[in-house]
């Protein structure tokens, strides 16, 4: 068998240092045995391009993007994957050697994977969902759900809720744009996009959440991680109902990236070892 190289990879950001990428793309190889290494590269804005073209050039096997670089990169990227244009952001990017750097989304199939390990109706089943905020992870989630539950209809929550149904074109007869003020909550599945909860966020939603009008078999999810002590998934705990941090969709976003890295399915015991770097217990 011939001798597996050492390729490198690693996440642009700015700030950086707070990544848990490193931690569980380095978990995941060492339980592949795999001599890769994936690090953390601090990027300022004005040096994004240099950064991924000399990527490129180094020969690494990959590179993810996180704040604030995922949508200034679509203007570098060589191609983008359908995922990416939609959303209008890329989080992981490949080095093909015919089609240059190609720009993916993985954050959406992230979510959609995170979600399905929650307890409740299969995607094909969900009717109604609210998404809370419009910002970019919001978008590749809302992306996501629309096109893996053929009979969903989403209300998607803003404090400027207007046009939000165009941004996504052959979705948006199943968007229905809502104001912070005119929110309902009877759905099956509500989702915090927004900072709220953020350590250095607004501690508050604009309006309180009454999750009483969620129905009995719905799901709460919370993207942000850690999630905050009192925060809605206390919340939906309070009520019987399953609910999830952000870990899940960090752990799943991850997996995707390194499949499409590598061009193969991980195994179960590669992503336990990554969920378990990144704090995801069992
Ligand atoms: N788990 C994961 O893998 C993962 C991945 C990506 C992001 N995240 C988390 O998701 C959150 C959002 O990230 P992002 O990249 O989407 O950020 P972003 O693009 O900057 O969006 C900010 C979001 O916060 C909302 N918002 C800001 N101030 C608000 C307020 N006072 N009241 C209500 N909503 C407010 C915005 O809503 P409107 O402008 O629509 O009102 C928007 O949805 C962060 O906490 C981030 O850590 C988690």
């Amino acid at each position: 068998m011939s001798e597996i190289l050492p390729q490198a990879f690693g996440v642009f950001g700015d700030p950086i240092a707070h990544s848990r990428s490193p931690a569980m793309h380095g978990a995941a190889f060492a339980t592949l045995g795999l001599p890769h290494r994936y690090l953390p590269f601090h990027v300022v804005p004005g040096q994004l391009e240099a950064a991924i073209r000399g990527a490129a050039a180094l020969g690494f096997g990959g590179v993810n993007l996180t704040v604030p670089h995922k949508r200034a990169a679509l203007a570098i990227c060589d191609q983008l994957a359908p995922e990416a244009a939609r959303v209008g952001a890329v989080n992981t990017l490949r080095f093909d050697p015919e089609l240059g750097v190609v720009g993916h989304n993985t954050d959406g199939v992230g979510f959609v994977a995170g979600l399905a390990q929650l307890p409740g109706p299969p995607l094909d089943q969900l009717r109604r969902a609210v998404v809370l905020g419009s910002g970019g992870a919001s978008r590749a989630i809302v992306d996501a759900l629309l096109a893996h539950a053929p009979q969903l209809e989403l209300r998607w929550v803003s404090r400027r809720p207007e046009g939000l149904a165009e941004r996504f074109p052959s979705f948006a007869d199943r968007i229905q744009p809502t104001s912070w003020a005119a929110l309902e909550l009877d759905a099956q599945l509500l989702v915090n996009t927004t900072i709220v909860g953020l350590a250095e966020g607004p501690a508050d939603f604009p309006v309180p959440l009454e999750l009483d009008a969620l129905t009995a078999d719905a799901r709460v999810v919370d993207i942000v991680y850690p999630a905050p002590e009192h925060g809605l998934l206390a919340q939906a705990r309070a009520r019987g109902l399953p609910g999830q941090d952000g870990l899940p969709m960090l752990l799943w976003q991850g997996v995707r990236a390194l499949e499409l890295w590598l061009q193969r399915e991980l195994p179960t015991t590669a992503v336990a070892a990554m969920g378990r770097a990144i704090g995801i217990q069992g």
